[in-house]
């Protein structure tokens, strides 16, 4: 049985007013979403994502043309998005079991599985959308974790935490829906002095100029708006957050893209990611910062 199919839903998901019309859009975007690339990997091993993924394929692991081949290929996939999570909680640096850490916009809770998976601690995740807080708690629940994996349909500009209670704090590939003064200024409000926020982002390379024309076709497809790499770096240390790392993963997911291109499970984006990665507009960046 899919976990979309079953029906006993822990009953901790609200529906407070979206803040603006353009978060009610995004919203229904997310409860809306059900596209075969994110269930399908996620059906993999129960780990459900929507981002993207980074490293080598393993080109063995694919085996020939055989009629096996979407399947296996489906398992890299995801295998490579689990990947970039695993990067994302190597900067998180120390955690120990009591303490919080907050995902910013959780999605179906992917991250905060693998990050309770590996800290033991407790995880809290806020979304807008109440079909994807559904979904990510009643995994949470199926997997026995549900006392300390939560997720909460809330505005990530306004999270439900005290001031300075959070170890660390991050954003995978969810901080293009908000303006990123806002989004700082309320992870340096959650998190602990000397804590660590984590963002993996898309943003478009100052050094290019203005957004291309790709990154455009990005920001329609998805209703996002991308910043460049200049508004991260200047909003994060007006906020109290000193990078510490900033990795460029660009040359690192063009691997996943090349190879999602190739699946049956392609979305119509696929050209934007890889031409955009190529001509130098567009960078995929972790960026590791200390809440000082
Ligand atoms: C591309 S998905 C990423 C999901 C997840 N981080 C992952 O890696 O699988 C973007 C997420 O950002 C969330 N989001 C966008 N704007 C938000 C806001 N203002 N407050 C809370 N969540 C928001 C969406 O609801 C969605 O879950």
């Amino acid at each position: 049985m899919s976990v979309d199919d079953m029906t006993t839903v822990p009953d901790t998901v609200t529906m407070p007013a979206p803040a603006t019309p353009y978060q009610g859009d995004i919203a229904r975007y997310w409860d809306g979403e059900a596209r075969p690339v994110n269930l399908r990997l996620g059906d993999v091993d129960g780990l459900y994502h929507h981002h993207y993924g980074i490293g080598e394929v393993d080109h063995s692991a694919l085996g020939g043309d055989g009629p096996d081949r979407e399947k296996r290929l489906i398992t890299e996939l995801h295998r490579l998005e689990s990947a970039q999570t695993d990067v994302l909680l190597d900067h998180l640096g120390t955690v120990q079991r009591d303490d919080l850490l907050v995902d910013a916009g959780c999605g179906r809770g992917g991250s905060m599985v693998m990050a309770h998976q590996r800290f033991g601690c407790d995880v809290e995740g806020v979304t807008l959308s109440v079909k994807q807080a559904d979904f990510a708690n009643r995994r949470a629940h199926e997997l026995g974790i549900e006392k300390s994996v939560q997720a909460r349909v809330c505005n990530m500009l306004s999270m439900p935490f005290t001031t300075g209670q959070a170890t660390a704090s991050w954003n995978n590939e969810s901080s293009m829906y908000v303006d990123l003064h806002d989004l700082f200024a309320e992870h340096a409000r959650i998190l602990a002095v000397g804590g660590r926020y984590v963002t993996i982002t898309g943003c478009w390379n100052p050094v290019y100029g203005q957004p291309s024309k790709w990154v455009s076709q990005i920001n329609a497809h998805f209703e996002c708006n991308i910043h460049s790499r200049r508004e991260y770096m200047r909003s994060l240390i007006d906020n109290r957050l000193v990078p510490q790392a900033v990795v460029d993963l660009t040359e690192a997911t063009l691997p996943y893209w090349e190879l999602r291109a190739t699946s049956s499970l392609t979305t119509g984006i696929e050209d934007a990611f890889i031409n955009s990665y190529r001509d130098g507009s567009f960078q995929y960046l972790l960026i590791a910062a200390d809440r000082v």
